[in-house]
């Protein structure tokens, strides 16, 4: 298939041009590069002997989006360009609504005008909002909700598509919601290079353990968890980028809005992922105990029944595996894919 995949460039993307190489395909990305390197695409072709044509510019600029369109056919797009920072989605809330929901109405828009309508959609788990523990593991009919400008952006585009699919047989949307995703790939030439401090776990540990970072805080241990850390789903952006490829062979099967969780199915605590990560350096990594950070959930992660039936995809890899690999890429590049 030739696949359009917006925001190639990115942490997700880029993994998933590598997965999407191994099956076949051919790629053209479109990405602004507002939250990535081109180096990534360097990496992509080191591993993969193939290099993705990549268009700069933005899924919101009409005349771009119409003349990567008229290039090329394409089969199915691939979609995750967006911003994602909770934090910066309070702060900079039009930005955020903006960049992710009016950028993608001009991207749907013109894919209807061009015929182009297997759609793979980028979600995330924080449209459960703070999940009921009653919903556990999470079911894709567990009740929506957002609580920030960025889950709400999620939220909205896919009531968008839901409502766009009600309305056109003629589209297949997919709605992933990935729960946590870490890691990086097995070779250490591509992984998460988040800009500033990070806010998610992973990013944190990898830079504490290279040095950048002096320790971590976990944020609350006093949760109704079994050893009262929080909670999560961590999937391994190459088993991510493996079910994007899975649900690339079966987009045209499945009309009409589907909304699929991709997660490993079972959770994973903080302290857990400390000792896996400690495990994989072979030291003790600097840390201390802090308060809950507001909004957190106690616990979340995914029924990941559904992804096995519809799209044949399961997680391979385990925390070990996770750690294993977000150390080898922070190593390796202590500074991210810049100074490359
Ligand atoms: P990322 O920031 O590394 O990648 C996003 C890419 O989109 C970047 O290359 C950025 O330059 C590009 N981009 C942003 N706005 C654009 C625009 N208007 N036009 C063109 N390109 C644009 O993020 P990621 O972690 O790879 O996430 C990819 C998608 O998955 C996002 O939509 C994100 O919300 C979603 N998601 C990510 C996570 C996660 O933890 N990483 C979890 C759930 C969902
Ligand atoms: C965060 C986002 C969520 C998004 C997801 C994608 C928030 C509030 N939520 O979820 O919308 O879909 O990322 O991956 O930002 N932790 C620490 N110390 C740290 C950082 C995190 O103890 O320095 C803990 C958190 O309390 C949490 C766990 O690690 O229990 C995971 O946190 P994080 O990586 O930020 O992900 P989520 O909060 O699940």
């Amino acid at each position: 298939m030739h696949i359009l995949v917006t925001g190639g460039a990115g942490y997700i993307g880029s993994h998933t041009c590598v997965a999407a190489y191994a099956a076949g395909h051919t790629i053209t990305i479109l990405d602004n590069l507002s939250n990535s390197s081109p180096e990534s695409l360097n990496r992509v072709e080191k591993i993969s002997g193939r290099r993705p044509r990549l268009v700069v510019g933005d899924i919101g600029d009409r005349s771009v989006v119409r003349s990567v369109l008229d290039s090329e056919k394409f089969d199915a797009v691939i979609h995750f360009a967006g911003y994602k920072a909770v934090g910066e989605s309070v702060a900079k809330p039009w930005e955020y609504y903006q960049n992710n929901v009016a950028g993608t109405l001009v991207l749907l828009d013109e894919l209807r005008r061009h015929g182009v309508r297997n759609f793979i959609f980028s979600s995330s788990a924080t449209v459960y909002g703070n999940p009921d523990p009653k919903d556990l593991p999470l079911k894709e009919t567990a009740p929506l909700s957002a609580l920030n400008p960025y889950g709400a952006t999620k939220l909205w585009l896919e009531e968008i598509m839901r409502a766009m699919a009600a309305a056109d047989p003629a589209w297949h949307f997919l709605l992933l919601r990935y729960f946590n995703p870490v890691g990086a790939h097995e070779s250490g030439l591509m992984g998460e290079d988040p800009a500033g401090i990070p806010n998610n776990l992973m990013p944190y540990i990898t830079q504490v353990a290279v040095g950048r970072l002096k320790e971590l805080t976990i944020f609350g241990n006093d949760y109704p968890t079994p050893d009262g850390t929080g909670v999560r789903d961590y999937i391994h952006v190459c088993d991510l980028a493996e079910g994007h490829v899975a649900a690339l062979a079966k987009v045209a099967d499945l009309p009409g809005c589907t909304a699929i969780n991709l997660g490993s199915g079972s959770g994973v605590s903080v302290a857990q992922l400390v000792a896996s990560f400690e495990k994989a350096i072979g030291r003790p990594l600097p840390h201390r105990f802090g308060p809950r950070r507001p909004g957190d959930a106690a616990a979340c992660y995914a029924d990941a029944s559904k992804a096995l039936q519809l799209l044949g995809w399961k997680t391979k890899r385990n925390s070990d595996d996770m750690c294993r690999d977000a150390w080898n890429w922070q190593s390796k590049n202590p500074n991210g894919y810049k100074n490359a």
